[in-house]
């Protein structure tokens, strides 16, 4: 079942490869390209002609490799032209500083940047390059006047560089790449809201070395953190501790283990967001006694016990002290999940409540697919099929969406 949710699925998207060390990773994002249903198309530079074939590219893509400046299409248009008129996004992929100097500059001397001027089309450039190249003065100066020109840009990575050096200038990752190209088709219909997400399971610790802690992987906060920041909000993700790539650098992120420390960054952020959604999967008890040494199993009884107590309702706090803010709870449940996840949404003074059947296979923890009902507090319920986790995400949010647009009308009528 390919259910993936992508902006990209059906887009005609064209690479600029030009000639960087990176040029080889071009090869991986036009696969991934693929793979999401995208229809790519790829221009490359003489110079990328000594880094990559384009044979590799024209394998990968299913479609002719254009290198030349005045190659001819099928048809009696002037290639360039007609590459310009069916795309829908452009990216060039590494971006040197020459390609951005010759741009900056208005050199149009071969295919590439004679079509970069043709087209109308959202234009990215992922720059990759040696730092001192990348810090230095005239690169500095021909990225700000693309950025002004209303190209969009993605920052370098830091880390080991080809050239034997380290710092700024490695290409971002593959899922970097693909998730600012999704960002450029996404409607930004959440401009100006705040949303804090939690995220991931809660650890308690027994001793130094044993925890209680449960099966969240936290992919569905973090699907619904990077979702939101698509749709242009501001996002805080609290999270516990995960085995998942973050979503993406430019969410705020808080760092926790327990239910208290989760609790406490929900304290401190939650007043300056308009929407909190949790989704995390808070542990209900913690130690009573917490051991700062190691439990040793000689010299016990062969049954240990553990006295446990309650951690805070951190949902429930906040279902008293919301205000204006639109509350978002997730119920987990493995029987009478409808009744079980309404009775949660009244007793936590919730806008919406998610219900999740962790007990159905294929769906749910550690899953990358979830099915879900979303149930206002009225009983209104949008039932979900099993769909990807960032598509889940997606309808959430235009749930959100619409308590929003609710709001704002009942506001409008009061006045
Ligand atoms: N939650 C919370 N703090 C807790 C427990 C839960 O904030 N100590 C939040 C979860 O993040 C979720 C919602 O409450 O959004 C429901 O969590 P769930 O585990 O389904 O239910 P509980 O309220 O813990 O009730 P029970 O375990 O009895 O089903």
């Amino acid at each position: 079942m390919d259910k993936e949710f992508s902006m990209l699925r059906n887009k005609e998207i064209v690479i600029g490869v030009t000639g960087g060390i990176a040029a080889y990773k071009t090869a991986e994002l036009v696969r991934a390209l693929t793979k999401k249903g995208a229809s790519v198309h790829i221009v490359m530079t003489k110079n990328a002609m000594e880094f990559i074939t384009p044979l590799t590219f024209q394998t990968l893509s299913g479609h002719p490799v254009i290198h030349e400046t005045f190659e001819l299409f099928a048809g009696s248009k002037i290639g360039h032209v007609a590459l310009s008129d069916i795309a829908d996004q452009m990216v060039i992929v590494p971006a040197t500083a020459n390609i951005i100097g010759k741009i900056a500059n208005g050199i149009a001397d071969d295919f590439l940047t004679t079509m970069v001027m043709a087209t109308t089309v959202p234009i990215l450039f992922v720059p990759s390059m040696n730092t001192k190249m990348w810090e230095s003065r005239i690169v500095q100066e021909n990225l700000q006047r693309l950025k002004e020109a209303g190209y969009d840009f993605m920052e370098p990575g830091i880390g080991d560089l080809a050239c034997g050096a380290e710092g700024k200038g490695r290409l971002p990752t593959i899922e970097e790449i693909l998730e600012k190209m999704e960002d450029i088709f996404t409607e930004k219909d959440l401009i100006g809201e705040r949303i804090l997400v939690t995220a991931g399971p809660t650890t308690e610790f027994i001793d130094p070395v044993r925890c209680i802690t449960n099966r969240s992987s936290g992919k569905m906060g973090y699907a619904i953190a990077k979702i939101a920041r698509r749709r242009g909000a501001d996002v805080i993700l609290i999270t516990g501790k995960t085995y998942i790539e973050l979503p993406r650098r430019d969410i705020t992120i808080v760092e926790i283990n327990t239910a208290h420390e989760m609790r406490n960054a929900v304290m401190e952020h939650y007043k300056n967001c308009s929407v909190i959604i949790k989704a995390a999967a808070v542990a209900d008890f913690k130690c009573k006694n917490e051991n700062y040494q190691k439990i040793k199993k000689h010299g016990t009884n062969s049954i240990l016990s553990i006295e446990l107590e309650r951690n805070p309702d951190i949902l429930a706090e906040l279902g008293r002290l919301k205000g204006h803010r639109i509350l978002i709870g997730f119920a987990a449940e493995t029987d009478n999940i409808m009744e079980h996840a309404y009775e949660k949404l009244k007793q936590k003074n919730l806008d919406l409540i998610v219900a999740n059947n962790i007990a159905k296979q294929g769906i749910g923890f550690g899953s990358d697919n979830n099915e879900v009902s979303i149930i206002d507090p009225k009983g209104n319920t949008k039932h979900v099929p099993i769909l990807s986790k960032d598509e889940v995400a997606n309808i959430i949010l235009d749930s959100v969406k619409k308590v929003m647009k609710k709001r704002q009308r009942l506001k409008e009528d009061w006045y």
